[in-house]
């Protein structure tokens, strides 16, 4: 008699999940599947609506990473408008959007998959959070809050609120930045280098001791996506898009957010409600591909700033071509938190950093626009269409954790094929199935926003849907 395995909802993710493990007669695992659960209407809704209200509309639709969606709704505002922003707005939002990824990958590893990597596994799942954390390795545990502090602080500087600001606008930015702004920015890094340093040791330490994980967790080729410049080297705001195949040859490159649609095709799948995106000429599931730190960090020949240049040499180092185990997502990440601040300080020594021209006024002069960038966990693309009145007819988003979709989905069979034994599973097992996903860190606050407790519920379902046993955590 087959059976299903239920972890509903799956946590320390941001937004809800759900995922179900079917076994067959001989208690063997038939399937597995990553649910998303919810369905948000934003391409919907936001019709009818003038154009430059988009930006500000669709940082609503994610309090983890309002700055990617304000970033790209810009950019696609700009190719309707037909203007390129000043040279200083482009730096501005340009950090803007690595506080955001220093803050939100700090969320990620720290408050989401230290737990896992710093106490175990198998460790006590009533002390397995980042309070756990804490308790265990206070000075880790204090760099953590301290990096997502500094992320936040950045975006509160500059835009003066820290989830969903309003600062980033159709043409550029509201407001110049001061220069006692700047100094309190500057005066931030020294404390950022050391927390980030820490951690980066700390992650080497332990990784080793990982094997059996970095075996099965979304272990396989694929091909990977993501920004880059013409120089090569990692890009967060600007730059086209670069798609590589499983050798690590360039498949597609230079793919404009104008050309973006042409590459990129969503299918769907009946047991999820967030799309699959795949690479067209290949078409689907063949065309799968991966993006956000993984992807960046296969693509990129360099970082462009010294410390994280030493640390992307060591990272190619644990392959001949791309990495393809998703744990090491954890282990890019914290090389882009480093890159981030390294970056962040260069950005600032830009002697137009402080001009006051940081804003292009325009009206609608195309009916189509599309602007894309790279939000903390991939890559974020947003397609309007408007009438002569600039108002929305039509809007096409492509979210990063419908990139990784299917990468997720085969992530989450791979580890549950290995792990699941004779229809018997542990709790620590049920937690690596999970930690599977946290690996992606999908945002699935892109599509739902999380409120109230969420338990884990594990259930154990014959065909009918009966419920055979439950374990709730
Ligand atoms: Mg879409
Ligand atoms: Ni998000």
């Amino acid at each position: 008699m087959s059976q299903t395995i239920t972890i509903d909802p799956v946590t320390r993710l941001e937004g809800h999940g759900k995922i179900t493990i079917q076994l067959n007669g001989q208690g063997e695992v038939e399937d597995a599947h990553f649910h998303v659960t919810q369905v948000r209407g934003f391409e919907r809704f936001s019709q009818g609506r003038p154009f430059y209200e988009m930006p500000s509309l669709m940082a609503r639709i994610c309090g983890i990473c309002p700055v990617s969606h304000l970033i790209a709704s810009a950019k696609a505002c700009e190719a309707i408008m037909s203007v390129r922003i000043p040279h200083t707005a482009a730096q501005l939002r340009r950090i803007l959007n690595l506080a955001q990824m220093v803050q939100s990958h700090a969320l990620s590893f720290f408050y989401l998959a230290s737990p896992d990597l710093l106490l175990g596994m198998e460790s006590d799942p009533a002390a397995r959070n980042v309070f756990g954390v804490v308790a265990a390795k206070p000075e880790l545990g204090r760099a953590g809050v301290a990096l997502r502090r500094f992320g936040q602080h950045i975006i509160e500087l500059l835009a003066n609120k820290r989830i969903h600001p309003g600062w980033v606008v159709p043409g550029g930015v509201t407001e110049p930045l001061a220069a006692a702004k700047r100094d309190e920015i500057l005066a931030m890094l020294p404390e950022a280098y050391a927390n980030i340093g820490l951690a980066l040791a700390a992650y080497k330490q332990i990784a080793s001791t990982f094997k059996p994980e970095i075996e099965v967790f979304a272990n396989f080729p694929s091909l990977y996506m993501s920004l880059i410049n013409e120089d090569e080297s990692i890009e967060f705001t600007d730059g086209a898009l670069r798609m590589i195949d499983a050798q690590g040859n360039i498949l597609d490159d230079g793919i404009t957010a104008g050309k973006f649609s042409e590459s990129i095709g969503e299918a769907v799948e009946n047991y999820s409600y967030t799309k699959f995106a795949y690479y067209k000429p290949l078409g689907y599931p063949q065309g799968s591909y991966r993006v956000g730190p993984l992807a960046r960090l296969n693509i990129v020949k360099s970082m462009g700033t010294p410390k994280a240049e030493d640390e992307l040499a060591e990272f190619k180092q644990l392959a001949q071509g791309p990495v393809e185990s998703s744990f090491y997502y954890h282990h890019a990440r914290l090389v882009e938190i480093l890159y981030g601040i390294e970056k962040i300080e260069q950005i600032l020594s830009d002697p137009l950093i402080l001009d006051k021209h940081v804003r292009a006024i325009a009206g609608v002069n195309r009916l189509e626009g599309a602007g894309q960038a790279e939000a903390p966990r991939g890559t974020l693309m947003h397609n309007y269409k408007v009438d002569e009145n600039g108002l929305i007819t039509w809007a096409n988003l492509v979210i990063a954790t419908g990139q990784n979709n299917n990468a997720m989905n085969n992530g989450v069979l791979q580890a549950a094929r290995h792990y699941v034994k004779d229809g018997k599973f542990t709790e620590g097992v049920l937690n690596r199935v999970e930690a599977v996903i946290r690996a992606f860190d999908p945002c699935l606050s892109c599509s739902s926003h999380a409120f109230g407790q969420m338990p884990l519920v594990l259930s154990l379902l014959s065909p009918d849907g009966e419920v055979l046993d439950q374990v709730i955590r």
